[in-house]
């Protein structure tokens, strides 16, 4: 369905949960507040909202968190998102921890494509950005951490997986790293993506690398790069090649550029709220439409829920508005605009 802006909103994330076992600097505080297990909504809830959405023109669902590898039944989900729901595509975003032992359920599930969030390959960086030092505070078991996700990354892709790594390069802390997270790249067919920080909760105290900085730095390691104009993804990101490289890199100008214009996506929380905007627009709950009398999810239930669907698509601001103070309110204190809630 189009929206006001003639905007063709096919694209679905979904968070199944707000809970996560990093505690990546920039994403989510040590002791945040989760939502309670009955808030949350169920997998069985979340496929029937999935369907209405496929009923109102998405094509395309994310599958997010917090990490999604935490709730159990995950790759049941995934297929009922294809089978049930009807998705033509189905994708995974997953900081990789928990992955590899999933990889074969997750394909039989129909999974189209994952990405991972990696910000180091350095084990003291990885440490750092992921939280592990001060949460479990022992060496081995983080190292042990990193080589999970690396290890995860090779075996997705040694599958034939569309693989895409995320990196979130910010000042002072992982800009070493743009390098060697490029160098996956050389002799394996992923992509690796870097992306502008958005200065959504904690992450507004931190500094993201623009896009075109990061460009520099690879083209002058690893250049001439040449951009990539095949189709990748369904995302706002540009991809470039280097020599005789395998895979490609990307960068995703989120702040520096921004791509609301052409932006196609409507976002879902683990708790049933659907958004129009990672930074403003329309909040509206699904949870208490869902739950209402008579239980079950009848034709009129599922007529409701595709209004409010519709209505959220149809008033999708033109713009996002990422500003220090929006709507009174200030960028760290926006809520439920944070992205382990939201799954970015
Ligand atoms: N700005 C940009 N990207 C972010 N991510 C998490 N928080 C932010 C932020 N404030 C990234 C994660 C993950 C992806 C879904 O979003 O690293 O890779
Ligand atoms: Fe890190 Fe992703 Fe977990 Fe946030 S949700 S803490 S970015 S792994």
């Amino acid at each position: 369905m189009r929206d006001s802006f003639g905007r063709n909103i096919d694209y679905l994330r979904v968070s199944v949960t707000d809970r996560c076992n990093l505690r990546c600097l920039y994403c989510m505080p040590d002791g945040v507040k989760l939502k309670k297990r009955p808030e949350i909504l169920s997998l069985e809830e979340l496929v029937h909202i999935c369907r209405a959405a496929v009923s109102c023109g998405v094509k395309k669902i994310k599958v997010s968190g917090g990490e999604p590898l935490l709730r159990r039944g995950l790759c049941a989900f995934i297929a009922a998102l294809k089978n049930e729901a009807g998705a033509d595509e189905v994708t995974l975003t997953t900081n990789g921890v928990l992955l590899e032992e999933h990889l074969p359920s997750l394909a039989k599930a129909g999974l189209n494509a994952v990405n991972v969030s990696l910000d180091a390959l350095n084990p003291q960086i990885f440490i750092k950005t992921t939280g592990l030092g001060a949460a479990a505070g022992s060496a081995g078991f983080n190292n042990e951490t990193l080589n999970r996700v690396v290890s995860a990354i090779f075996r997705a892709a040694g599958m034939g997986l569309n693989v895409k790594i995320n990196c979130v390069p910010i000042e002072g802390l992982n800009e070493s790293e743009i390098i060697p997270l490029s160098l996956l790249a050389e002799k394996t067919a992923v992509a690796v993506r870097f992306i502008e920080l958005m200065p959504l909760g904690r992450a507004s105290f931190y500094r993201g690398i623009p896009a075109k900085k990061v460009l520099q730095i690879i083209n002058e390691a690893c250049g001439p790069l040449t951009a990539f104009t095949g189709k990748l993804g369904n995302g706002p990101a540009s991809y470039y090649s280097a020599p005789f490289w395998k895979g490609v890199i990307g960068v995703i100008p989120a702040m520096s550029r921004g791509f609301c214009e052409t932006c196609n996506r409507l976002r879902l929380s683990a708790d049933g709220v659907l958004s129009s905007c990672l930074s403003s627009g329309e909040n509206v709950s699904l949870r208490e439409e869902l739950r209402k009398k008579p239980e079950g999810f009848g034709p009129e239930k599922e007529a409701a829920v595709k209004k409010i669907i519709q209505d959220v698509i149809y008033n999708k601001k033109a713009f996002n508005d990422f500003s220090p103070v929006y709507n009174g309110e200030k960028a760290e204190n926006r809520k439920d605009k944070l992205m382990w809630k939201i799954g970015g």
